[in-house]
């Protein structure tokens, strides 16, 4: 498989049925990260969700349980999610990449996460469009600049942007949808600052669940 001939679409079946598309892309081959990766895994959450979040792509934890956002990136958000009253259960979680995509750690067998490429991002995205057809969510939550980036382009900075509620770029989803940015749960993981970087995520929900009152 050549460079420009990765791209998901091929795999994308008509229906936008959430199970139904799920299970399309299970044996999606659009770009190479699922010969090392245990499973798809695609979003979850309600079809009628209002919201719909997305994050980079699976982690370890995520690839072996084929769900999104099981880890610690997901514990964190779970408690940032109560805390800012947005019940996960009525959120459609999902990720911008559905694979793992990972190398090996150079002395035992730990798999550590490695950033997806544009290329393989962009391959991607048809999922990703697939899902905001099936949900038509009235805010999307992009969590992390991958996330970002895959709908509004690279020149996105999350720095400048995050926390604000914005208008989507023309003709995206099947209903009006607003968006709301902020940074990955990881970088929250790993700030030298834990509870200074979770209070602003924090904030940033607080500006996401605001929007749905
Ligand atoms: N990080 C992500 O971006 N998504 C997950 O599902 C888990 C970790």
């Amino acid at each position: 498989m050549t460079r420009t001939q990765q791209d998901a679409a091929p795999f994308v079946p008509e229906s936008r049925k959430l199970p139904e598309l799920a299970a399309a892309a299970g044996s999606c081959r659009g770009c190479g990260l699922y010969r090392n990766a245990t499973q798809t895994v695609f979003g979850a959450g309600p079809a009628e969700a209002r919201m719909l979040m997305v994050g980079e792509q699976p982690g370890d934890a995520e690839d072996r349980a084929g769900a999104p956002f099981v880890g610690p990136a997901g514990r964190l958000l779970d408690r940032a999610l109560e805390e800012s009253g947005i019940d996960r259960g009525q959120v459609y979680v999902t990720n911008a990449v559905k694979h793992f995509k990972y190398v090996r750690a150079e002395r035992g067998k730990r798999r550590l996460h490695k950033k997806p490429s544009r290329t393989e991002i962009v391959a991607c995205r048809p999922w990703l469009y697939a899902e905001l057809d099936a949900t038509g969510p009235e805010l999307l939550v992009f969590l992390g600049a991958t996330a970002a980036q895959s709908v509004l382009g690279t020149s996105f900075k999350i720095t400048e942007q995050r926390g604000k509620l914005l208008d989507p770029p023309d003709g995206l989803g099947r209903r009006p949808v607003r968006l709301v940015a902020t940074v990955h749960p990881s970088s929250v993981l790993r700030a030298p600052d834990r509870d200074r970087a979770y209070r602003a995520f924090l904030a940033d929900l607080r500006t996401a669940a605001a929007a749905l009152k």
